[in-house]
């Protein structure tokens, strides 16, 4: 089985991965939305086996590359068909996938059902906003919604408007990775 330290990626975030394993209960629900190579899904794999617990992992993508990105940090896209480097990435590993953009798929999963959604596509302003709408209805009571680049260079002016604009400044966890960090939203709604 490929490590998931030999796969491209953009992944600095594997703490938290791990401490979402521990808070959720067998049984529960953990989507990951944006995984390219597979590099963050093959961590998450690999580390809820680990842990010995019984959870339900799915992963979506488009595997188109974000739009904003095909000229530059997802240029690959353009030359290879990255979904087959990603099936191939984690050939042996136990997983759920969807491929398909996350507005529409996010129909397939029930309003409150989800422990964990953690959000790593692209990095807009419009497209932050849009993933928290979609995604925050399907996370459960006590549940988390979560994102990666909320302290980025590049992406972080529009990554926090988003979710400062949707979730408020004061309701959110900024959890450091690195330079960069992420953002973790209980819903205690
Ligand atoms: C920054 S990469 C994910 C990096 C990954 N977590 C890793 O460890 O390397 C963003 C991914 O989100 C996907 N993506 C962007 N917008 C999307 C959308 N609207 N729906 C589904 N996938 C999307 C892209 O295809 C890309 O694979």
């Amino acid at each position: 089985m490929k490590s998931y330290r030999d796969i491209q990626g953009f992944f600095d975030y594997g703490h938290l991965f791990k401490r979402f394993i521990q808070e959720i209960p067998d049984g529960g629900i953990f989507i990951e939305c944006g995984s390219w190579l597979g590099k963050s899904s093959a961590f998450l794999c690999d580390a809820i086996e680990e842990s010995g617990k019984d959870l339900n992992l799915w992963i979506i993508d488009s595997w188109l590359g974000s739009s904003v990105e095909r000229g530059s940090s997802h240029a690959l896209v353009t030359r290879k068909d990255i979904y087959q480097i990603f099936l191939e990435n984690m050939r042996g590993r136990k997983f759920n996938h969807i491929r398909g953009l996350s507005h529409e798929v996010c129909n397939s999963f029930q309003h409150g059902s989800c422990d964990v959604v953690f959000i790593d596509m692209e990095h807009t302003y419009e497209s932050v906003k849009e993933d928290i709408k979609d995604w925050l209805p399907k996370v459960k009571k006590g549940g988390t919604l979560a994102g990666h680049d909320y302290g980025s260079k590049r992406w972080k002016d529009g990554v926090q408007k988003a979710v400062h604009e949707t979730l408020g400044k004061e309701n959110i966890e900024v959890v450091s990775c690195g330079a960069n960090s992420c953002w973790v939203y209980k819903n205690d709604k």
